[in-house]
């Protein structure tokens, strides 16, 4: 259990907040399968990242951890060995789905599992495509709930593949698999979702085309590039801080480094018509990414919007610090098209509204997502986290404003995806 009580103090100053997670996790499985040399700076070590580097070293993939970066000598994509135990993945969705995608291209057994949370979460949505491509998937419930067992073939078949869900995993898993058949492999989604496979796979020297919400891979299919990778800050962390000071009064704080590709930033479009004061300087690239600098100012005056359909993959993982933001606008904010939310790390359509309902703010569920009503003064009180990172930092940010402490339960999975994350809100409080 953790007690928090900012209130009075404000968030002033700068921060480099922790690498993308996502790219983070992309730069070990695709050095892994490349024939070359990646050196990896500012790879995040948090607990998910560590969980997909600890599975490619039981794999045998040449890894050497430095104390400054990452340098992986890749042997190519049929270098990895049949791992001598269970691949335990722990809290990870992205490693367990991505790293399946790759077994199924690989002529051996292996068993990945996870935490108690993990093996809750649906796996069918990988496991029915993969089987289509020619793998053996098993897990509990006819292969929808992990431990996961794959067996992989030499050589996969092709796939033509409606995903019914814009998932930037199941679109990963797919595109892994699809290195190993030289036949059509081609995945439509509903709306686009995070593209940072496509984009590294393309810097490993991959033909991956873009039509629309359509992808699909070309002729070439080998991973065979010496790189440098420098992963930028991911914006999901730095939207905590975003929040903390558009909410806080007398907050300005300048987040260094986020990453900016067009896919992550709906964060920043919902924040513009909230009327939200920040700016974005120094735009540049790196490794493939836009990255810049944001600069978030205290708004006391902030109006509500609705957030739906093609947007929503764009900040699937911050809408439970959105939410927060949104008891602090005026009028009825409206989430919907996010029944995804309720298979992520908890049912965070729950969890969020539940301990908003819990300090105070007036909050309700809808099937595929919620309405928040604001301005509302936080009472604060007892809430849970229901063992997911990202609530437990929303309702940390949430004592910068509440009238009493906010108590969470259990704040130790933050360590998941941002573990220094209370000395970096403990920096800034000034
Ligand atoms: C991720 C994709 C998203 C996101 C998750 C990370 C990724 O999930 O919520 O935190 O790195 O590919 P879905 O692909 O299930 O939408």
């Amino acid at each position: 259990m953790a007690v928090f009580h900012f209130k009075g103090k404000r968030l002033k100053g700068e921060l480099r907040v922790p690498s993308d997670k996502s790219v983070s996790h992309r730069s070990i499985m695709l050095s892994s399968i490349n024939r070359g040399e990646v050196v990896v700076r500012n790879f995040l070590p948090s607990e998910d990242c560590l969980n997909t580097l600890k599975a490619f070293v039981e794999l045998g993939a040449p890894i050497e951890k430095r104390e400054k970066e990452i340098v992986i000598k890749g042997r190519g994509k049929r270098s990895l060995k049949e791992p001598f135990d269970v691949l335990n993945l722990g809290n990870s969705g992205t490693s367990i789905r991505l790293i399946s995608g790759i077994l199924s291209g690989q002529p051996f057994y292996s068993v990945l599992t996870g935490d108690k949370y993990l093996r809750r979460r649906p796996m069918d949505r990988i496991a029915i495509p993969l089987r289509m491509m020619g793998a053996e998937i098993y897990g509990r419930e006819e292969g929808k709930y992990p431990p996961l067992t794959v067996i992989g073939k030499d050589e996969l078949k092709g796939i033509k593949y409606k995903s019914p869900k814009a998932s930037a995993q199941v679109k990963s898993a797919i595109l892994l698999a699809g290195l190993y058949t030289s036949e059509e492999v081609k995945i439509t989604e509903p709306a686009k979702s995070r593209d940072h496979t496509e984009r590294m796979l393309r810097a490993f020297g991959v033909e991956v085309i873009e039509e629309g919400l359509t992808v699909k891979l070309g002729k070439k299919r080998e991973l065979n590039a010496d790189l440098e990778i420098s992963v930028p800050a991911d914006i999901s962390s730095a939207a905590f801080f975003m929040v903390g000071a558009l909410i806080t009064p007398g907050s300005e704080v300048l987040l260094k480094e986020v990453i900016l590709n067009p896919t992550r930033t709906g964060i920043l479009r919902v924040m513009e018509r909230m009327g939200a004061e920040f700016e974005v300087l120094n735009r540049r690239e790196s490794s493939g990414e836009e990255v810049g600098d944001i600069l978030v100012r205290y708004t006391p005056e902030l109006r509500a919007t609705v957030i739906e359909g093609e947007e929503i993959p764009t900040l699937i993982d911050e809408i439970p610090v959105i939410a927060l933001l949104a008891t602090q606008a005026e009028g009825e904010t409206v989430i919907k098209d996010a029944a995804e939310l309720r298979v992520k790390e908890s049912d965070r359509i729950k969890s969020t509204v539940e301990n908003l309902k819990n300090i105070g703010a007036q909050a309700e569920e809808l099937p595929d997502g919620m309405v928040i009503r604001g301005k509302t003064p936080l009472k604060g009180g007892k809430v849970s986290s229901f063992g997911d990172h990202r609530i437990a930092m929303t309702f940390t940010v949430a004592s910068l404003i509440t009238e009493n402490p906010v108590e969470i339960d259990d704040t130790a999975c933050i360590s998941t995806s941002y573990p220094g994350f209370f000395d970096d809100i403990k920096e800034l409080l000034k």
